[in-house]
């Protein structure tokens, strides 16, 4: 059975809006004027115990939404939702027990004390017993490297250190999941480099199943084998980002070494006129850009192996963070492949 099931689910916001005018506070008081906003329209997915699953989306697109719902602080409008078997708003008490949440914007340690006070706290809340307490806070903050740190009051720390003494907290009662929500916002590469470390630790050692939003595609590189992409409250697409690099990934761009500049230009006004291939000639060294739905790489690398005779050659893939960022906003059937055609007779 999976640990978590949404099915069909769909969340609306009903906000009220201020008239105009002078007496517009007054007369919305007795004829509220409401409005609509559809955060999640329709999505459905399971997640299986020790996967890790990366939550994408552009900007309101439905993400954080969706995991205020699976853990239990939203009710969704529609649909269903079960994680470990419950509904998570109907018994959040329950629930609170078998996950931790994470969220980058938003804060769970007491701000003026000690971040140990605040582990302290969540001690007593959850009834971690006192052997694993220790055990686990011992073990996380060398892992995490915030053993200097838990004396300190949180408003001393720095955005990485809290962030790692978040987590920490979030886990402390050993969850099942673990749902971050842009934990690595605003974050230096070797802050990020730390947490995503410690996540893959606990997701491969612990089987702690996660889910996580992140607008950094080497969080997903690094940390999930799986992907689903949100936009406008529907899931665009679920699988890996390997597929979305082979099949969506349109461009591929070919780079080559030749023997001396004149080789380059020579080998350049080959492709002259072709609108297939952009070239670009920068001292000795070229660079070819194609679309590989339109030419078949295999046959075009024969063709310049064979007749250019490049001292060094190397293929580099669309740029998978521009890809994505297309997928948003021209969505999924727009750079969807069709087959692959010819070799693009370069002269
Ligand atoms: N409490 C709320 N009341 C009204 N609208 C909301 C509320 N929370 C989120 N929304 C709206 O729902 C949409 C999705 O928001 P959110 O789930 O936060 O997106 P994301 O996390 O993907 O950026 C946005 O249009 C947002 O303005
Ligand atoms: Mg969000």
């Amino acid at each position: 059975m999976p640990i978590i099931e949404v099915d069909h689910v769909n969340k609306v916001f009903k906000t009220s809006v201020r008239r105009e005018g002078r007496f517009g506070t007054f007369i919305s008081l007795f004829s509220p004027v409401t409005r609509q906003v559809t955060a999640v329209e329709d999505i459905s997915f399971t997640i299986e115990k020790g996967e890790s699953v990366a939550y994408l989306g552009p900007n309101g697109a439905g993400k954080s939404t969706t995991i205020k719902m699976l853990t239990g602080i939203l009710e969704p409008s529609g649909g269903n939702i079960l994680v470990g078997g419950g509904k998570p708003h109907r018994n959040r008490i329950h629930n609170s027990y078998q996950i931790g949440v994470v969220f980058g914007q938003r804060s769970q340690l007491l701000f003026d004390l000690p971040v140990r006070d605040s582990y302290e706290m969540l001690r007593y809340m959850y009834g971690i017993p006192h052997a694993h307490y220790r055990k686990n806070l011992s073990e996380f903050a060398a892992v995490l490297e915030v053993e200097q740190l838990l004396d300190r009051p949180v408003r001393t720390l720095s955005l990485g250190q809290r962030m790692r003494c978040e987590i920490l907290a979030a886990l402390l009662h050993e969850p099942d999941i673990l749902f971050l929500d842009e934990p690595t916002i605003g974050l230096d590469v070797i802050a990020k480099e730390r947490i995503r470390s410690f996540i893959e630790q606990i997701n491969r050692e612990k089987q702690v199943t996660i889910l996580l939003t992140t607008h950094d595609l080497d969080d997903i590189e690094r940390l999930c084998s799986r992907l689903m992409i949100i936009d406008k409250g529907n899931l665009i697409y679920d699988g890996s980002l390997g597929y979305i690099r082979e099949h969506f990934a349109t461009e591929r761009r070919i780079r080559m070494v030749m023997p001396d500049p004149a080789a380059a230009t020579v080998t350049a006004a080959r492709f002259e006129g072709n609108a297939d291939f952009r070239v670009s000639v920068q001292e000795q060294m070229i660079e070819i850009t194609y679309d590989h739905r339109q030419i078949d790489t295999s046959e075009l690398l024969r063709t310049l192996l064979s007749t250019c005779n490049p001292r060094d050659l190397a293929m580099q893939d669309e740029n998978i963070e521009a890809l994505i960022r297309r997928i948003y906003q021209d969505g999924i059937n727009a750079v969807h492949q069709q087959p692959p055609r010819t070799a693009g007779g370069i002269r």
